[in-house]
């Protein structure tokens, strides 16, 4: 039995649902316990690129079981449109697919609740993904929310009119039109559609699996930066996207985690808003974007780019607990004369911090970089001990730094563009 937590310590897009793919097979269960449709996880495989919103990344292997945990906001609509999309690919997802009772559902009126809401923030805009996450969290939070189980209950028609009635409401305060029939009527045809799966107290079937002997592999959404207790709020998502998160959004017992897993880019990116302390508006920046192709898989959106940020890096390792890192995207620094590494920050009264400070945006000067000499790697780079040497510097210093072991490497989208990393002794 083990129930492991794979987790983003930036802010999202790490490469997650590549990295679920990879250890997927060695795992009975993978279960998402946060976030929803705003999450676009990107898996490569036999030359096909897939894009997961709501669904985890083990459905595309028929042994696993994949839960979508009541911590999980659910977009039934959206849900349709991505089930459809797997079948057109060849996947079957009526055999192994599980959603919580408990999972709040958005309405078509969240979403409008997200636009309208986004638009009176001006320039203080959180830059959402405008999938209707934050209002659905503030109903859920509010006591107001609507969860998937109660679709088989008789007043579940006229519970949703009464939400949307107070929506509509929101709506007008804030100058917007209220939600169209036509969305209202699609939303309950999608529904209609969630009966073909198995809508459970997955909370019970998880733990039961794991008193029989079943692994577990947790899939964070998101990044620890964008927590909404830790990352840099108000510029967050409206859940806990670290490990916290797991024993609320699956219903599994803290006892129970052994492994910590978190995935880190070998530099940073950001999508919206909000402070970002290693980012780079110069070419250095646009050469990241392009070669990394740093556009948003869920909205599209060119991602910002900057260096990699140890302090940021190292507060998540220490409120996630994490006991072993994967880096991803090195190949995307790979022909960079230099390469930097940011290790404290320079505040405006001139004072080094080594910590990531409250208020960064507010207080920070610029960051403060170590230097770094590039590497090429080759085509065909799979094992470590061909790697450059100037590479291994790079990540021995950011191993010795964090003090958790790096044990697995990516350096490209495929599945075969992994390299692990033998074990360290970090003293
Ligand atoms: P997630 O949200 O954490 O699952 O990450 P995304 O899928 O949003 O973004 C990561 C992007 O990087 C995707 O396009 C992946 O296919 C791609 N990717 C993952 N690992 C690597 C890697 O090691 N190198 C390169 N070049 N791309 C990668
Ligand atoms: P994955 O799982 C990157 C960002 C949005 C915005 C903020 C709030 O693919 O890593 P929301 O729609 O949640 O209210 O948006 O959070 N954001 C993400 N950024 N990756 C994600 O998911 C994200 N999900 C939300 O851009 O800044
Ligand atoms: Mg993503």
């Amino acid at each position: 039995m083990s129930v492991d937590v794979l987790l983003g310590l930036q802010w999202g897009d790490e490469g997650k649902g590549k990295i679920v793919d990879y250890l997927a097979p060695q795992y009975n269960i993978v279960a998402r316990f946060q976030g929803g449709p705003n999450a676009g996880h990107t898996l490569e495989f036999d030359n096909v690129k897939y894009v997961l919103h709501q669904v985890p990344s083990g459905i595309f292997r028929p042994q696993i079981k994949n839960i979508i945990g009541n911590g999980v906001v659910f977009d039934p609509v959206l849900f349709q449109e991505e089930i459809q999309g797997l079948i057109q690919l060849g996947v079957d997802p009526f055999q192994n697919l599980y959603i919580s009772k408990k999972a709040h559902l958005i309405l078509p009126s969240h979403k409008l609740l997200d636009a309208a809401q986004e638009k009176s923030k001006g320039n203080r805009k959180i830059g959402s993904t405008l999938k209707g996450i934050g209002p659905t969290y503030q109903d859920k939070i509010g006591r107001s929310g609507i969860r998937l189980g109660e679709m088989l209950n008789s007043e579940f028609r006229n519970k949703i009119d009464s939400i949307i009635k107070i929506h509509n409401i929101q709506l007008q305060n804030l100058g917007d039109k209220p939600v169209s029939g036509q969305s209202i009527e699609e939303f309950f045809q999608a529904l209609a559609f969630l009966k073909k799966f198995y809508i459970s107290d997955t909370e019970i079937l998880i733990n039961s699996e794991i008193d029989k002997g079943s692994s577990v592999l947790c899939e964070g959404a998101q990044g620890s930066m964008l927590d909404v207790d830790f990352g840099s709020y108000p510029f967050v998502t409206s859940s806990n996207t670290t490990v916290a998160g797991v024993c609320s959004g699956l219903g599994i017992p803290p006892t129970k985690i052994k492994k910590v897993i978190g995935v880190f880019k070998a530099y940073c990116t950001r999508v919206g808003s909000g402070p970002f302390p290693t980012e780079l508006f110069d070419k250095t920046g646009d050469i990241l974007r392009s070669k990394g192709n740093e556009f948003g898989a869920t909205t599209g959106r060119p991602r910002r780019c900057g260096w990699l940020d140890l302090p940021a890096l190292k507060y998540a390792c220490v409120i996630n607990g994490v006991n072993k890192l994967h880096m991803m995207k090195a190949d995307v620094l790979s022909e960079f004369d230099e390469i930097k590494i940011a290790t404290g920050y320079k505040t405006k009264e001139g004072e080094i911090a080594s910590q990531l400070i409250y208020n960064i945006e507010n207080t920070l000067d610029k960051p403060v970089y170590s230097d770094f000499a590039g590497w090429a790697f080759k085509d065909g780079d799979t094992k470590f001990t061909e790697l450059p040497a100037t590479f291994v510097d790079y990540i021995n210093f950011i191993e010795e730094n964090l003090d958790i072991p790096i044990e697995i490497i990516s350096i490209g989208p495929r599945r075969e563009e992994t390299i692990i990393k033998p074990a360290v002794d970090l003293g």
